[in-house]
């Protein structure tokens, strides 16, 4: 039996009743195969600052930087919760990890199963067939526009003295001025892009041609910063000849990824544009209840749903938990490919299968894909399914 740890970050909102269904499947690989998990959990975010005070409590970072294997978290935001400074409560959580623990780059998987209505046209109207999307954005996730507000955050998850963007002046700008700089390097997006390139690798190429293809999304017609990160992805590009590269600006890219996703396998983008577009391609997988993500670095990865806290459903048990599912089922492959150990991978894989055989039979579905079923029966459901493969494996 190999023991990992696993922290659980619960988090704001819905993000508590999702961590339930990670934990549920967690317990439930735990007790049907050899692998097993210790979890500690740990209360934190924008809601828990109002009512405690603080963030997370003290050594949280720490615990999550040497105590843990992988972490889950929930979901960050409490609606009005913000710290003294003006930055959003819980921030030291989600951006402090990010930042703190270097996880640079944030994967997020689009993937249309059969069953699922893609939500592009009309209500519930299916335009394309499942095998149609299916890509992986990779937004940078340490620098870009974010970076002062990630330094912040990781300054104070590791109670160091709070940083401060350095000063510009603007002095033919009238009235109040605010700024954020938008920092991008070439080491940053260099660890980027190769995770991008070693992904295609290992992926099936895009569904409209079966080529493996690295697309580069940028504004480097417009900035500075853009312009160094497709110079450096034609750099790391050279060095694997056999995948295609292929470029885009991020406006005309909202226009392709909606009209033509079967085009795309792996895309990388710098941070902002990582977090606009992903919101809009989850659209093409059924919503953001699908959406599942991993902020991965060499070292130490987190792994999230997209969806937010969405303080409007908090508490009714019923949103969707198969972005949180397949967070798990991320980081089951992540972990199996850092140890090198092909049986957790394929724990990964059972995830999927499951995930797939459940929404393709269409019983049990939360609101957003048109059913009545609650948030736990689906997560019940889906780990019955996990619970029959293992046992089979
Ligand atoms: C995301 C979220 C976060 C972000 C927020 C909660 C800070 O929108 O993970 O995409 O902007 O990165
Ligand atoms: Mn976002």
């Amino acid at each position: 039996m190999t023991e990992h740890r696993i922290a659980i970050l619960p988090g704001d909102g819905t993000g508590r009743e999702v961590a339930q269904e990670a934990v549920r499947l967690l317990e439930t690989i735990s007790e049907h195969s050899k692998h097993g998990f210790e979890l500690t959990q740990i209360d934190c975010g924008g809601q828990h600052f109002k009512e405690v005070g603080v963030e997370w409590a003290e050594g949280s970072f720490d615990f999550c930087k040497n105590d843990a294997d992988a972490i889950f978290l929930g979901a960050i935001g409490h609606p009005g919760s913000y710290l003294p400074n003006g930055d959003l409560a819980g921030g030291s959580v989600i951006l402090g990890l990010r930042s703190g623990l270097d996880l640079y780059a944030n994967v997020r998987p689009i993937k249309l199963y059969e069953g699922v209505p893609h939500k592009v046209h009309g209500k519930f109207r299916q335009i394309w067939a499942p095998d149609m999307v299916n890509m992986s954005i990779l937004r940078e996730n340490t620098e870009g526009l974010y970076y002062s507000l990630l330094k912040r955050a990781s300054h104070r998850a590791q109670g160091l003295e709070e940083y401060e963007v350095p000063e510009i002046e603007f002095p033919d700008l009238k009235g109040e001025v605010a700024y954020d700089p938008r920092p991008i390097s070439s080491f940053g997006t260099e660890r980027l892009v190769k995770m991008g390139f070693e992904m295609a690798e290992i992926r099936n190429g895009a569904p409209a041609d079966g080529v493996k293809r690295v697309s580069c999304i940028d504004k480097s017609n417009v900035t500075r910063g853009c312009q160094l990160f497709r110079k450096t992805f034609d750099q790391v590009a050279k060095s694997y000849p056999d995948t295609e590269i292929d470029y885009g600006y991020i406006d005309a890219f909202t226009q392709w990824l909606t009209r033509t996703p079967e085009h795309y396998d792996v895309v990388v983008t710098s941070n902002l544009f990582g977090d606009i577009s992903t919101d809009l391609a989850s659209v093409l997988q059924g919503g953001m209840g699908m959406a599942a993500s991993g902020n991965i670095g060499d070292d130490h990865a987190f792994f999230e749903p997209v969806h937010g806290s969405s303080p409007k459903y908090a508490g009714q048990n019923k949103v969707n938990p198969i972005a949180s599912i397949n967070s798990i089922q991320m980081m089951m492959d992540w972990l199996g490919r850092k140890e090198n150990n092909e049986d957790l991978i394929h724990v990964g894989k059972i995830i999927d299968e499951s995930v797939a055989e459940h929404l393709k039979n269409n019983s049990k579905l939360t609101y957003d894909l048109g059913g009545i079923a609650s948030c736990s029966d689906v997560g019940e459901a889906i780990c019955d399914l996990v619970r029959g493969r293992l046992i089979e494996f």
